[in-house]
């Protein structure tokens, strides 16, 4: 530590200028600075007021917290953004079209930048639980993409966070692929494998300033379980008992991957409280509250992630009883715990939230009605695209009932049908392998929609005609119905007749 130049937030962002391209370490607010960002915001306003430009090119791991995209949105100090984010000011940002915003499976942003395809990255702002002499820094929550800006960053500057002990050292995997055609393959056959470093090496050389803080993680709570939630859990629960009985998944079950957000959380909670399925493990991207309660109650014996995004108080438990965490809990870099190549060799059960569905089981998960940006497309088509079973879950409806969340075309298209395996809401379970796209049709609607639109599905099944019978000029009359009358119910088939 010594040999480092520590001084204060304020001081250090003297290394970053207008211009420049700035990587910021952790996944989700887990891992992510939070006090040199805070300084950067404050810099870019001063230097509006003196009637400079000041704006930066910002990479990140996936979405961070206020302190980073909520204060850089304020600033207007965003000349462009990549991967994911969810923050609303930035949302609001984005969706104005003051910051443009760069929407990319997580697992190829690693490699794009190694690449060359994004441009230079001048910094990277990491938040680190220790740093050694030698240039070894111990990351905390998060992973992301440090190890790959670290290494092409020029300037490195630490923010050094006591909050996250130095006894984390151990929890990481940190391994970077070689680029083609130099590239090997991935040697992980099992989540719990180690593959690489427990820390980032870098030159030390690079690491122009140390700031130190004990800043508090900006991690949410989960909203608790309701009759929803809880019926879509049940629902993936009883689909995979099924699939065990079936034969169609091992008995000895395969790892599972939860997405981000509250249902997510809810699904594995049903998982864990259904005795029916094993044991098991998870290889995912954000390991969530659910993980770690079912750790404590020994039904997940192991999990592999790129962030704990956990709520501060479940932190300071695993902190509390690291030497029972410890051999249990891997964080990786996104590029691995997101990549093809594994996700296909484990043979994952991959279970993410979709924001809208259509009846032939195309997936929409990022735009509202089609053209505002919501959080990003994440991870969940690394792992849709690979998997073992691919499940996408959704309510059926929102707003009320004034938004079908299936419809007869998805508005914006993410996840095509060849990728999808199964649709559940908290009404059934689709099962959609091996299926005509009249099939899926008549199953999701039968299955998966709400009561209330039902016929209006069945309905525009009637209008088409073809392999997948649409009707190009009433598929997006569910949105139109809602732009114009802020309900989906208001749809008149009798015009398209
Ligand atoms: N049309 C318009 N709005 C809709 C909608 C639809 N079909 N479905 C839901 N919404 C609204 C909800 O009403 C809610 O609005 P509010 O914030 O004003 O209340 C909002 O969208 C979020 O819905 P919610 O049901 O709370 O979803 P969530 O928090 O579970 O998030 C996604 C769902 C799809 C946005 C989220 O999972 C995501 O960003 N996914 C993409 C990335 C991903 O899957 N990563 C995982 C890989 S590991």
């Amino acid at each position: 530590m010594s040999k480092y130049s520590v001084m204060t937030a304020e001081e250090a962002v003297q290394f970053i200028h207008d211009d420049d391209n700035v990587g910021f370490s952790g996944f989700t607010p887990a891992g992510c600075p939070k006090v040199v960002s805070e300084a950067l915001a404050r810099k870019a306003e001063g230097e509006h007021v003196k009637g400079n430009p000041f704006k930066i090119g910002m990479f990140t791991g996936a979405s961070t917290g206020d302190s980073i995209d909520g204060v850089l949105a304020r600033a207007h100090a965003i000349k462009f953004r990549t991967p994911y984010q969810s923050n609303n000011d930035l949302r609001n940002a984005i969706n104005s079209r003051e910051a443009p915003y760069f929407d990319m499976h997580l697992s190829h942003l690693s490699q794009n930048l190694r690449y060359g395809f994004l441009g230079k990255v001048d910094v990277a702002v990491i938040e680190a639980a220790d740093i050694t002499d030698a240039g070894e820094i111990i990351p905390t929550c998060g992973v992301g993409i440090s190890p790959t800006i670290c290494r092409l960053a020029d300037r490195i500057i630490i923010e050094l966070n006591s909050k996250h002990p130095k006894s984390v050292r151990g929890m990481h995997d940190i391994y970077e692929p070689a680029d083609p055609p130099q590239r090997e393959a991935i040697p992980v056959y099992r989540p719990s494998d180690r593959v690489g470093a427990p820390y980032i090496k870098v030159d030390p050389s690079k690491i122009v300033a140390v700031v130190e803080t004990q800043k508090e993680n900006e991690g949410g709570k989960f909203a608790p379980v309701d009759e929803v939630t809880a019926k879509i859990g049940d629902n993936v629960a009883r689909f995979l008992v099924n699939e065990v009985k079936a034969g169609r998944v091992p008995a000895s079950f395969l790892p599972v991957q939860s997405g981000v957000g509250n249902i997510a959380n809810a699904v594995l909670g049903a998982m864990g409280k259904n005795r029916n399925i094993p044991v098991f493990e998870i290889y995912t991207e954000v390991i969530q509250d659910a993980v770690i309660d079912l750790m404590k109650e020994d039904r997940v014996k192991f999990a592999s992630g790129c962030s704990l995004t956990v709520s501060n108080q479940v932190m300071d438990e695993i902190y509390a009883d690291l030497d029972f965490f410890r051999d249990k809990i891997l964080l990786r870099p996104q590029e691995i715990s997101n990549h093809p190549e594994v996700i296909r060799r484990l043979g994952l059960i991959t279970i993410n939230t979709a924001l809208e569905a259509d009846i032939f089981g195309n997936i929409n998960s990022t735009h509202v009605v089609g053209t505002k940006m919501m959080n990003g497309i994440g991870g969940s088509g690394d792992f849709t695209r690979n998997a073992y079973l691919s499940i996408f879950t959704t309510p059926s409806v929102a707003k009320g009932t004034n938004i079908s969340a299936i419809v007869p075309m998805v508005s914006h298209h993410d996840h095509s049908e060849h990728s999808v395996s199964i649709l559940i809401t908290e009404q059934g379970v689709a099962d959609l392998r091996g299926t005509s796209p009249t099939q899926r049709a008549q199953r999701i609607i039968e299955n998966c929609v709400h009561p209330e639109y039902r016929q209006l599905l069945s309905d525009y099944l009637k209008l088409g005609s073809g392999h997948t019978p649409h009707r190009l000029d009433a598929s997006l009359a569910f949105h139109h119905a809602f732009n114009a009358t802020k309900d989906m119910h208001n749809v008149d088939w009798a015009k398209y007749q």
